[in-house]
């Protein structure tokens, strides 16, 4: 079987290890890959948004299954595109994924279907916004209603942070363009977050590990929103209740909704869930796997990945009966490693040392996002370069493995968390009994 995978960092090359693990022993191919998918298949030099190109490709190496990685390609349309010329792809069409692309169209969809979310107006003119803001009061958070590469969302302590970023996207700036034309502000939500990720096939889902994302840059939850810093999985703050809860009062409306609206939801349905005093909310929905999250994610995830990703694309997974993988035997952590300066401007080009070193480790996996291999020697290329995976059958070893491989990687400006993971080990120090994976000590 010939498998696409679309995309170039670290969520992509994790997706390739696992579905290299499946009995069908497919060929993978990427495009465009980086250094790390090319040692597992080939890479073609066709960039995520150009889907002319990508179909061509996916026609001319005669691919199976096309599996996609980021949204962009998503919420232009690509799964639309594939399947008009008969093409196996998994993901949403254009339609489904505006409960990613569009925050406007998803948090409406939520209000018409009764899903738990923070309570919220859209707006397209400054005026009534700031008025609006007024009776707000703050904290409040403002968010660019399309696609900005996870900067979108402000967090805003004050009224005056509130209206400056309310007027940085609906004034004369337009600091996010199009994507900030229309802005959504809401109600701040306290409590921890935590990641679900649905396998949906339109009617049915199947779950996989929960995770928690670390999306500051420093320490302690502090300094500006990234793409990510690091992850762990399973999320011992969803409980087996809580988790219920979720599908119960998130995930089978979300997928009976579409249905009902005529853009029945396959692909993967990413939950950002804030536990809340009342019970889970919805903080955002993504249409495709998180990254770092799926670096943990996929390790601790027990099925067949190509077998799940083929159900969902053949509307089996209502013949599978579970729709919640059996409790994981292990723990997975990730540490990114990013460039100095990210996610603010940074320079690339730096020799990575020490990787091979890192992957000897027991239980070690080092997964590639920016890095690039310039006159045979490899290379720092984006903001996020590494992600050192640790499994194992406890959170702490989990964690313990992946800061040993760390230790084994340099590159100029290396910056990284040395927290990811800590809430979660907090948690099981407090309540042990909870949680099936056993901890030392
Ligand atoms: P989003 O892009 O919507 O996921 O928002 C990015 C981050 O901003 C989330 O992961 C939260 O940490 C924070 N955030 C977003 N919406 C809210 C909210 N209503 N209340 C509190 N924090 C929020
Ligand atoms: N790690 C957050 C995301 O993938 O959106």
């Amino acid at each position: 079987m010939r498998i696409l995978v679309i995309g170039s960092g670290g969520r992509e090359h994790a997706i390739g290890h696992k579905l290299l693990k499946s009995p069908r022993k497919p060929t993978l191919l990427f495009a465009p890959g980086n250094p790390g998918m090319a040692e597992l298949g080939a890479c073609y030099p066709v960039p995520v948004d150009d889907v002319t190109a990508l179909l061509e490709l996916a026609k001319k190496e005669a691919v199976d299954l096309t599996i996609v990685g980021p949204e962009i390609p998503l919420v232009m349309g690509i799964v639309d595109a594939f399947q008009a010329e008969r093409l196996r792809i998994f993901g949403p069409t254009a339609l489904a994924a505006r409960l990613e692309g569009s925050k406007a169209f998803a948090k409406a969809f939520m209000a018409r279907h009764g899903i738990p979310t923070a309570a919220f107006e859209t707006f397209r003119d400054l005026k009534p916004a700031l008025a609006f803001l007024e009776k707000t009061g703050a904290p409040v958070v403002v968010k660019a209603s399309g696609l900005a590469a996870g900067k979108g969302a402000v967090v805003c302590q004050t009224l005056q942070e509130a209206r400056s970023a309310i007027a940085s996207m609906l004034g004369p700036e337009a600091v996010f363009g199009e994507a900030g034309s229309e802005v959504v502000i809401e109600e701040f939500m306290t409590g921890e977050e935590a990641s679900v990720f649905a396998v949906c096939d339109g009617k049915n889902f199947l779950l996989l590990p929960t995770a928690q994302d670390h999306k500051r840059i420093f320490d302690g939850d502090l300094g500006p929103n990234t793409g990510g810093m690091g992850a762990y999985s399973p999320a011992s703050i969803m409980t087996p209740a809580l988790l219920e809860r979720t599908c119960r009062e998130i995930i089978s409306p979300t997928l009976e909704g579409m249905r009902r609206e005529g853009h029945p939801y396959k692909g993967v349905l990413y939950v950002g869930i804030m536990i809340t005093a009342e019970g889970p909310k919805v903080v955002e929905f993504n249409c495709r796997l998180g990254d770092p999250e799926t670096q943990a994610v996929l390790p601790v995830y027990e099925g067949d990945l190509l077998e799940t990703l083929l159900a969902s694309v053949e509307e089996r997974l209502g013949q599978w009966g579970e729709i919640s993988p059996s409790p994981s035997r292990n723990c997975a952590a990730v540490v990114v490693l990013a460039s100095g300066g990210y996610p603010d401007a940074y320079s690339t080009g730096f020799p990575v040392q020490g990787l091979p070193e890192s992957e000897a480790l027991p239980g070690v996996q080092v997964i590639q996002a920016g890095t690039k291999i310039k006159d045979g020697v490899l290379v720092t290329a984006g903001g996020r370069v590494l992600g050192v995976v640790g499994k194992a059958e406890s959170l702490s070893e989990a964690l313990h493995a992946a800061y040993e491989g760390v230790s084994r990687i340099h590159f100029e400006g290396m910056q990284y968390r040395r927290d990811i993971g800590l809430k979660g080990l907090k948690r099981m120090e407090k309540s042990p009994g909870l949680f099936r994976s056993k901890e030392p000590g």
